[in-house]
């Protein structure tokens, strides 16, 4: 938490107004913003002690990848705005500290130029717009460059009300940066309230999309209700992301840390569970396991990294972030991941 706060001082310090409320900004009144962080504090954790944790490991393997921590960079839009490293640095940062990096369809790098970079362990998030065929194009494409999953976000079918945007509604993308064509369209210079993506979405999208992704697992990103699990395993999600887009959608929905314990129960373990919204240090994330996740994504504090320090700076967070998660699982008698139970955390009292 302290790392984080100091990359986002200096973050903050860097970036221009409009840049900064982009990235720190959320939806409405921010009510469900400020929760995301808070909520995990409403489970406190229950360590067991005199359990040998001379050698912890904090590794898991999600859809078949080992990673050196459950932890995954979550896809965030434009990342050469923070800094010239942009989507390359932080996917090589992820890569070196054996975790996984999530692209974001509104990148400002090529998929194929990331999976070129990482050697490994890519993730390509994916808005589907009205125009299928562009989208496809999207898929094959990011299927060709070597993605492993496909993140299928559902939570947009229209863009959030997110005030702090209202001052700067269209922000210029550096000299020579223009957004990745991975939506088929002309190559844009400025970042603005999304356009073109189907509102028409339904459960069916998700066969259509292991079909053109010739059976890449689909992971569906934004599901915060048992009900939404349900179907997501009915559509043939290979997981479920419990996210509420980094509370850029609806303001008042339910922070993550709550839904995850009624997601994760529902899923009973029959496909992977991840969740992001507010982790933000190695306590939060074996709260998150011991609530049934396999792994956490982290946001905005990787963009903060990033713009405070580049490749470096993004490179640094998250080896001291895994260093805390193996604190935190030592400290909790955990000397792996597979240790962590329910009984891990109890829900406070107020
Ligand atoms: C500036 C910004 C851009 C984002 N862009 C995307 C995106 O392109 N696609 C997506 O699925 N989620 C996007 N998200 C949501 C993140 O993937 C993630 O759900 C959220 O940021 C996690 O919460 P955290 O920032 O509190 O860690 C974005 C979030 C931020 C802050």
């Amino acid at each position: 938490m302290e790392l984080i706060r100091r990359y986002e001082v200096v973050a903050r310090e860097r970036l221009d107004q409009g840049v900064y409320d982009y990235y720190a900004g959320g939806a409405g009144d921010e009510q469900t913003l400020a929760e995301n962080d808070r909520a995990w504090r409403r489970w406190w954790l229950r360590p067991r002690t005199m359990v040998d944790v001379g050698a912890v490991d904090p590794s898991v393997t999600v859809l078949g990848r080992r990673l050196a921590a459950p932890v995954i960079v979550a896809p965030m839009a434009a990342q050469r705005l923070l800094h010239p490293d942009g989507e390359l640095g932080t996917a090589r940062a992820a890569a070196a500290a054996g975790l996984a990096y999530t692209l974001s369809t509104r990148a400002t790098t090529d998929v194929a130029e990331v999976c070129a970079a990482a050697g490994g362990g890519v993730w390509f998030q994916l808005y589907v717009q009205i125009d299928r065929d562009a989208t496809e194009a999207a898929v094959r494409h990011a299927v060709s460059s070597g993605v492993e999953a496909l993140v299928l976000t559902v939570d947009l079918p229209v863009a959030g009300r997110r005030e702090r945007e209202r001052a700067n509604p269209e922000i210029a993308l550096p000299e020579g940066v223009t957004l990745a064509t991975h939506t088929g369209r002309p190559a844009e210079s400025t970042i603005k309230p999304l356009g073109g993506w189907d509102p028409g979405l339904t459960w069916d999208d998700v066969a259509w999309l292991r079909d053109v992704g010739d059976g890449t697992p689909v992971l569906v990103k934004g599901v915060l209700t048992a009900e939404d699990a349900e179907a997501a395993m009915a559509a043939g999600a290979a997981g479920v992301i419990v996210s509420n887009h980094g509370a850029r959608q609806l303001d008042g929905v339910v922070p993550t840390a709550i839904a995850l314990d009624e997601v994760a129960t529902a899923v009973e373990g029959r496909v992977p569970v991840l969740v992001d919204g507010g982790v933000r240090d190695g306590g939060d994330v074996v709260r998150a396991l011991a609530l049934g996740a396999d792994a956490v994504l982290i946001g905005r504090p990787v963009a903060w990294a990033l713009a405070a320090q580049g490749e470096g700076g993004v490179a640094e967070l998250l080896a001291q972030f895994a260093e805390d998660v193996e604190r935190a699982l030592a400290l909790c008698g955990c000397p792996d991941v597979a240790a962590v139970t329910r009984g891990h955390v109890q829900r406070a009292a107020w």
